[in-house]
């Protein structure tokens, strides 16, 4: 049997440290709100030369450092990301040319904060079917392009970095099951407009009639509009079913769930999940005080803060969730 392996990992986070004391000097809000409602004490943000791609390249090169492996090594680049630097190029293609990394299959993910499970789903599928060796995965988001800076109830939660995973194929565990999952009736409770898809509007208003397509298309928003509320208790209940499931696979590999490390959104639904899982913080990666929700990076992130910090070792067994815009869902439960 082929599984997919950890080989090394990888993460960046730019220099910019915005902490919530800092926030309440242009928005109506205070430390205490956020902290006491996201468990969020700060977050980085990106400076405008910064772009999704030079970050993920970031990332990668730890990751590839960690490994001890080349670039040349690398058979595929998945990146997941809600703020590619391009529609095409894709984020994964410029991060091939920045690494120089061989000629390969190199594609993003757009699975809003579950992006990461779903690319580590799609590359663990890859390896184990023998098609390829290596892969390198990455989640990295410029969440600062996506946040309405006075939206006050969403601006604070949101940051920028990367993390990167290389996967290698094994005849050891590795990755024992990934499941991703979306529904997409529930998506318009947490949506960020495309505004480029826009500005065709004003050249087909000289050819057609287009009111209906024109009232649509001014009502678009390029921020993050999300119901908290109603965000906040489907991630709850859809991750309590997935907690059900990882546990009893579990227990039936007789492999105990060592480590929890869940997307970084929320302190609260992070709790949650522990606690339908019978496990106590202790065991679980947090990172939402200082990097707040990356998104699609924040396990990658988490991954390797906790790696490179001493706190997961090799041979542990690691459950990774996340919950986000589409909805999307999913997890990972592997040996590390
Ligand atoms: N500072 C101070 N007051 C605020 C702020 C702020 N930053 N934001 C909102 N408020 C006010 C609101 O205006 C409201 O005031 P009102 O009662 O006078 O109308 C009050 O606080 C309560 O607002 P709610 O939005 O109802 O606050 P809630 O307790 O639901 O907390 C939060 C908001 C933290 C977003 C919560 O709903 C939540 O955690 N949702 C989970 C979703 C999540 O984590 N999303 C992250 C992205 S999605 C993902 O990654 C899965």
């Amino acid at each position: 049997m082929i599984y997919s392996k950890i080989l090394g990992t990888g993460s960046y986070l730019p220099p910019q440290r915005v902490t919530n004391a800092d926030w309440a000097k242009s928005v109506e809000t205070t430390d205490a709100w956020i902290f006491e409602r996201t468990g969020i004490k700060s977050r980085h943000f990106a400076p405008q030369d910064e772009t999704a791609a030079g970050m993920a390249f970031k990332a990668a090169q730890a990751a590839l450092a960690m490994a001890g492996k080349a670039a040349a090594d690398i058979g595929m680049i998945i990146v997941a990301t809600g703020t590619p630097d391009k529609i095409f190029p894709s984020t994964a293609c410029i991060v091939q040319k920045k690494l120089q990394a061989p000629i390969g299959p190199a594609f993003d993910i757009q699975a809003a904060c579950s992006g990461f499970i779903y690319a580590l789903s799609i590359a663990d599928q890859f390896i184990k079917s023998g098609q390829i060796q290596t892969a390198l995965v990455i989640g990295s988001e410029m969440m600062s392009r996506l946040i309405d800076w006075s939206d006050r109830g969403t601006c604070v939660l949101f940051g920028d970095g990367a993390g990167a995973v290389l996967l290698g194929a094994s005849d050891k565990p590795g990755i024992f099951s990934t499941k991703i999952v979306a529904d997409g009736k529930l998506g318009d409770l947490l949506t960020v407009d495309n505004m480029q898809l826009g500005d065709h509007s004003q050249h087909l208003a000289h050819l057609t009639t287009t009111e209906n397509l024109n009232s649509e298309l001014n009502s678009l928003n390029p921020y993050v509009k999300m119901n908290g509320r109603q965000v906040f208790k489907n991630a709850v209940h859809r991750l309590e079913a997935l907690a059900r499931e990882v546990q009893n696979e579990s227990q039936r590999r007789n492999e105990p769930i060592d480590w929890l490390v869940p997307h970084q959104a929320n302190i609260r639904i992070i709790q949650a999940m522990a606690d339908k899982l019978g496990l106590s913080m202790e065991k679980v990666i947090c990172t939402v005080e200082t990097h707040s929700n990356t998104s699609s990076a924040s396990i990658p992130l988490a991954l390797d803060t906790a790696i490179r910090a001493g706190k997961i070792k090799r041979g542990q067994n690691l459950l990774f969730e996340a919950f986000g815009g589409g909805l999307t869902w999913g997890s990972a439960f592997l040996k590390f």
